[in-house]
């Protein structure tokens, strides 16, 4: 498949990647299908999507017909195999649980077309271990936006064991056309590149405040004016989602070992739902 020939573009998981990845598909001309597992869910992810575009257009970012034209673009599912039956790319992002992807791989491989290319948005999930649920490992790689999608330049294109040079090149060029900048990554490796080192920062930056020796407001000015990073780690960690953080490091944990221990602190918060911005509070009050 080429480039020119994807017309349709699937997003498995409505939630704060998901619906940011289908904006910025349908802000570059995509048809959208946007699908998750209820109607509440995948209704909220398309306010979102609204929301945004609205923001874009109010500050004149794009125009408010561009903005209109996106929205009449994405279609919202709740069925898989309706939602994929006519996908050029299916790009996956729902949440970083291995089982729980591997289900969804499962019930996608049997609905999909044989063309459809499968990447995945996972943070830090092993691309080969994720491929080999599929009957199509040399259609599939990963394919990792930042949050939030709309403002953030950076796609990591990662290749799984088996990924094809065709996959890698067309997803990388999808990137592109969407308006980002791919980065290929041949090693799978957990966290590939950015989160080997963005998610270990804001661990330490909890193990900081966990032991006493300085407190949220401080490392996050350090962070912010000292580092130059454009957030303070708790402020990242309630941007991309605490949980998110949290699963990212207990893989890392899993497979590289000790120095990727997460810190009680972040578990103290994934345990009390309180996961940063999508719901309301995390290391900060958003409500
Ligand atoms: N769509 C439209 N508008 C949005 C938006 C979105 N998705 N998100 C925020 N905005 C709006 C805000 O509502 C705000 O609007 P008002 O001014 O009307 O209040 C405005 O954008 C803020 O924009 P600014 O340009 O003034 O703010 P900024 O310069 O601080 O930029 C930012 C915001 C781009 C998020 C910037 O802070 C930034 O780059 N932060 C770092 C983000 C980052 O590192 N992300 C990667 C995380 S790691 C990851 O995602 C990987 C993983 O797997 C865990």
């Amino acid at each position: 498949m080429e480039l020119a020939d994807i017309n349709t573009i699937t997003v498995l998981g409505a939630g704060n990647m998901g619906h940011g990845i289908a904006e910025v598909a349908a802000l570059a001309g995509y048809d959208v299908n946007l699908r998750d597992i209820n109607e509440e869910f995948v209704q909220n992810g398309y306010d979102q999507i609204e929301w945004s575009v609205g923001k874009l257009a109010e500050k004149d970012q794009i125009s408010e017909s561009d903005a209109d034209a996106a929205l009449d673009r994405v279609t919202t599912y709740v069925d898989l195999a309706d939602s994929v039956s006519e996908a050029d790319v299916v790009i996956e992002a729902v949440p970083e649980k291995m089982d729980i992807k591997k289900d969804v791989y499962t019930e996608l491989e049997a609905a999909a077309p044989d063309h459809t290319v499968f990447a995945t948005n996972t943070s830090s999930l092993s691309i080969t271990e994720l491929a080999n649920v599929t009957d199509r490992p040399e259609q599939f790689c990963g394919m990792h936006f930042f949050n939030p999608p709309v403002r953030m330049q950076l796609v990591e294109v990662i290749s799984g064991a088996e990924t094809s040079a065709e996959t890698m090149d067309l997803v990388s060029d999808l990137a592109e056309a969407m308006g980002k900048t791919p980065v290929r990554v041949h090693k799978d490796s957990p966290g590939f590149i950015v989160n080997r080192i963005l998610v270990p920062l804001m661990n330490e930056a909890a193990w900081i405040v966990e032991s006493g020796d300085a407190t949220v407001e401080e490392v996050d000015s350090t962070t912010k004016y000292g580092i130059g990073i454009p957030m303070g780690s708790f402020e990242l960690a309630d941007q991309v989602g605490i949980d998110v953080g949290y699963h990212v490091l207990q893989y890392m944990h899993e497979v590289l070992g000790d120095a990727y221990e997460p810190c009680p602190l972040l578990e103290e918060k994934v345990e009390a739902g309180n996961l940063g911005k999508k719901t309301g509070r995390g290391f900060y009050d958003y409500e």
